[in-house]
């Protein structure tokens, strides 16, 4: 994986139909998905059940390109090497899943993958600072994480600005996740964001068969957030 602070568009598979998972990842893909974004929720540290590492191994041969688990899992430290084995590119764990979220940046950097650090719309970023050299991805959470479909959380904006300044000139990403739109993806990039989670946007209208609805909306938002 190659940094790079152009725009990435990252669809959530939670939006995607749940009997035809291969299909769709082959779909975004060809119609211009930049990271694969797949919601590992675990009924406890959010209150919704998804993915387990079986499922990810599963996906891995229809993934050609990045991609990017999102663990809502506490605690997650036990789950990590599995997720690797199954092929994640990235591995985000969220700063509230336990007391040793630099322990556990530091296994996940150990197993090979890029290190994710996301964090809640209620959760402060002083600790940041101090993780900024432990992480690759910092997945700003715009939503209260377990459902897809929710309206963006306005004080988001701040977080973002001040995660920017902090990271200066480091290989650091700023990944958007939650209520994502054509409306607001402009204002996200402008305030230091470069890859944009967005489950209900990309998949709204398309279907497998219809795979150019997908195509469509992907560029919307691509042309919104680079415009
Ligand atoms: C929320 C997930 C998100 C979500 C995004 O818990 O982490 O990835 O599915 O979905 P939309 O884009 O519909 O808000
Ligand atoms: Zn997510």
């Amino acid at each position: 994986m190659e940094f790079s602070r152009t725009v990435k568009i990252a669809p959530s598979i939670l939006s995607a139909d749940f009997a035809n998972f291969g299909a769709e990842c082959r779909a975004i893909e060809d119609q211009g998905a930049d990271w694969v974004h797949v919601d590992v929720m675990d009924g406890h540290f959010v209150p919704n059940l998804t993915f387990g590492p079986a499922m990810c191994a599963a996906l891995r041969p229809h993934i050609r390109g990045v991609m990017d688990v999102h663990l809502m899992i506490s605690p997650v430290d036990a789950y990590l090497e599995a997720y690797a084995k199954a092929g994640a590119d990235v591995i985000s764990a969220h700063l509230e899943s336990g007391p040793h979220v630099h322990r556990t940046l530091q296994a996940i950097r150990g197993l090979g993958c890029k290190a994710g650090l996301a964090i809640n719309p209620g959760t402060g970023i002083e600790a940041v600072p101090y993780l900024l050299d432990m992480v690759d991805v910092i997945c700003v959470m715009t939503v209260n994480p377990g459902f897809g479909g929710q309206k963006l959380i306005e004080s988001a904006y701040d977080k973002i600005r001040a995660l920017r300044a902090m990271i200066g000139d480091r290989p650091v990403h700023i990944e958007i996740d939650g209520g994502v739109t054509v409306e607001n993806a402009g204002a996200l990039v402008a305030a230091g964001a470069d890859v944009l989670v967005a489950g209900s946007t990309v998949f709204k209208g398309g279907s497998v068969d219809r795979p150019q609805v997908y195509g469509a909306n992907i560029a919307a938002l691509r042309a919104a957030a680079e415009g």
